[in-house]
């Protein structure tokens, strides 16, 4: 490749080689937090300067536009802001807080693929981001005797069939704690001692409506849920129409301070550990889909689609692919305004485009791109898998799509259908 190659840019996204780090143990976290939003997307070119590559440049250049076209930038919507800031004046704020008073915890609801997970890791990432800043500009010299890593943030995502005891292994195993053979209490008292030695503002329990709220051992959940508030963190939980699983069952709205309080729990002791007595509040926030009623919402959409557009590398994309004609109301036919749907069907258009040279999207090629989402990370019981616009699949089975998918009106009122009411619920 010449010196003065459109494509020196490649190495810089070099980083597309690796595999994505998880987040949920600290040294995945980390990586994950210092590498965000550092992805180079493929430059720029005309069909002209991609015709005149070599062969073996213009694979290099169609592997990194493909890599581009599968690591979109996520955009603040209206609804991640709603839900972003909420989350961010409430770690902020407790992690300022010297009394040890109990924080009020955040939970985050939504169905699957709107960015609850996304939306929440930014957040805290970028409060873990500044918080570190803070600290290395007060104590640059690292503390003398302390021995741990420090960690303001942890993320964990629920077991599948979760119990108790299986929950507070996942976060303990965020810090790479031994935890066998321990018993319920012993795992609470090591998790609070745990975020003590770490630092950590944040606890990030995502996927929380795994723990299905109709056993026996529902008491015990919402006392776990008690025990980690005592803890001196904020506790983030995220999950699938938290209001309908029975998380809060015991819980009031105080319409006042506009939280949910959950009372003291009923029991002297809570797995082997003295109760206390303090009620338990929680701020409750709904990430939504895109919808398409109103102006606002309209011109919502309408923004997301360009910043989408402003990202693909299509040589033969013409201005307004996205935003014009009948093409945002066609998307949000197909994808219901869900941000992961719209991000997965672009991402697999975008593919289909360069394979058969079309290089730009429209109706007729998005039509032959069939959404499905088979991911193990999933848990389709849990809600967590949307049921895809147009299908008749549901949330646990896959269904082929229906013959003549162009067959379907375009002129589809988007009902509001709320959250609650969606087929899914
Ligand atoms: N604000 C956003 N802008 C662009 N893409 C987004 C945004 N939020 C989420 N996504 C994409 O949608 C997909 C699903 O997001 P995720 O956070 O896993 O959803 P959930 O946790 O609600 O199931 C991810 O691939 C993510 O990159
Ligand atoms: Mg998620």
């Amino acid at each position: 490749m010449s010196h003065d190659s459109p494509l020196q840019d490649l190495d810089l996204a070099a980083g597309f080689l690796e595999p994505p780090p998880r987040r949920d143990t600290y040294a995945g976290w980390q990586r994950w937090r210092a590498g965000r939003g550092h992805f180079a997307p493929a430059p720029r070119l005309t069909l002209g300067q991609w015709r005149a590559l070599s062969p073996r440049e213009r694979s290099l250049y169609d592997l990194h536009r493909t890599a581009t076209h599968v690591n979109l930038p996520l955009q603040e919507t209206p609804m991640s802001l709603k839900v972003s800031r909420l989350v961010n004046r409430r770690i902020r704020n407790n992690a300022l807080k010297t009394r040890p008073s109990t924080r009020a915890g955040v939970m985050v609801t939504g169905w699957g693929y709107q960015g609850k997970t996304e939306t929440v890791c930014e957040v805290a990432a970028a409060f873990e981001d500044a918080w570190l800043a803070m600290h290395h500009h007060l104590h640059p010299q690292p503390t003398p005797g302390t021995r741990d890593v420090h960690a303001p943030v942890a993320y964990a995502q629920t077991p599948v069939t979760a119990k108790p005891k299986s929950t507070c292994q996942a976060i303990l195993g965020f810090f790479g704690a031994e935890t066998k053979r321990l018993t319920l209490p012993e795992l609470i008292r090591q998790l609070a001692a745990s975020l003590d030695d770490h630092g950590t503002k944040a606890l990030i329990l995502d996927d929380i409506t795994r723990l299905r709220m109709h056993r026996a051992d529902d008491q015990d959940t919402l006392d776990l849920i008690r025990a980690f508030m005592s803890m001196n963190v904020t506790l983030i939980l995220v999950g699938v129409d938290i209001l309908g699983s029975g998380l809060l069952r015991q819980g009031h709205f105080d319409e006042h301070t506009r939280q949910w309080v959950l009372p003291p729990s009923q029991h002297a002791r809570v797995h082997g550990l003295e109760a206390t007595q303090t009620e338990r509040r929680f701020d409750l926030v709904e990430l939504d889909r895109f919808r398409y009623t109103t102006p606002g919402q309209i011109t919502a959409f309408h923004d997301h689609l360009a910043g989408l557009e402003a990202n693909l590398r299509l040589l033969k994309a013409p201005p307004g692919m996205l935003t014009g004609g009948r093409m945002p109301e066609y998307l949000m036919r197909r994808t219901d305004g869900v941000v992961g749907l719209l991000e997965r069907l672009i991402e697999d258009g975008c593919q289909e485009a360069m394979d058969s040279g079309k290089e730009t999207l429209d109706e007729d090629l998005l039509d032959d791109v069939v959404l499905s989402l088979d991911d193990p990370e999933r848990d389709a019981l849990a809600g967590e898998v949307p049921a895809i616009p147009g299908s008749s699949r549901t949330r646990t089975t896959a269904a082929p799509r229906p013959a003549c998918a162009r067959g379907r009106g375009r002129n589809t009122v988007f009902d509001d259908h709320g959250p609650r009411g969606q087929a899914h619920g």
